[in-house]
């Protein structure tokens, strides 16, 4: 297998994480995944890894810091080109993010900037927008605040609760992860500022020649 080598951070289900694991299978994303590490030795998105054959790290450490050292020192270690969060609960330090400056990925919830943070889609339902969505960005030292790479939007209907608004945002999460990694794999993402450059394929070989 060639291509990039991404860690994925996860903490629960792991819908993202199977997300990136068909869209390997299935040719839309040129990589491997190197190894899935979570901070609860629960969550189900291990047995998603197991059962796809990909190496898993179980990091518990109760001490913040202790934590971000072990994490960083596992991250070093597996030297990956990418790090992709994929419903991973915690904060990552000042340390390893800049660590990987520009080489880690986040998919959020809701069309940012607004409704960061925790349950940004009842955030969103309760603030009564008629629009949501999803937002994959590059992570800097705030809380859902870096680069912003793809947005998708989904409507919010009138017999919405908190459980269908999740889950129809949750699909449109599946597709723009996928489509976002693959253009960090193709080179074709340059961060300038805030913003990010989505540039257009490289030409086919036989229009070089
Ligand atoms: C997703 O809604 C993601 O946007 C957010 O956490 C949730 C994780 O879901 N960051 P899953 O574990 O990928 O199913």
């Amino acid at each position: 297998m060639t291509g990039l080598r991404m860690a994925v951070l996860v903490s629960g289900r792991g819908s993202n994480l199977q997300a990136i694991i068909d869209g390997i299978q299935a040719q839309k994303i040129h990589g491997e995944i190197i190894a899935v590490i979570s901070d609860k030795k629960e969550a189900y998105a291990l047995e998603r890894a197991q059962q796809a054959g990909i190496r898993t790290i179980v990091i518990e450490e109760a001490c913040r810091e202790a934590f971000q050292r072990t994490l960083l020192d596992c991250l070093h270690d597996l030297e990956p080109d990418l790090i992709l969060l994929a419903g991973f609960m915690r904060l990552l330090s000042p340390l390893v993010i800049q660590s990987f400056p520009g080489r880690i990925m986040n998919i959020h919830p809701s069309l940012l900037p607004s409704f960061p943070g925790l349950e940004a889609q009842r955030q969103a339902l309760e603030y009564g927008v008629k629009v949501a969505g999803c937002t994959v960005h590059f992570v800097d030292e705030g809380t859902d605040t870096g680069p912003i790479i793809l947005q998708a939007a989904v409507p919010v209907l009138e017999e919405d609760d908190v459980d269908s608004l999740c889950n129809r945002i949750l699909e449109m999460e599946h597709r723009a992860y996928v489509k976002a990694i693959e253009l960090f794999a193709q080179g074709r993402l340059e961060i300038e500022g805030r913003r990010v450059r989505i540039l257009p394929p490289a030409p086919a070989k036989e229009e070089i020649m």
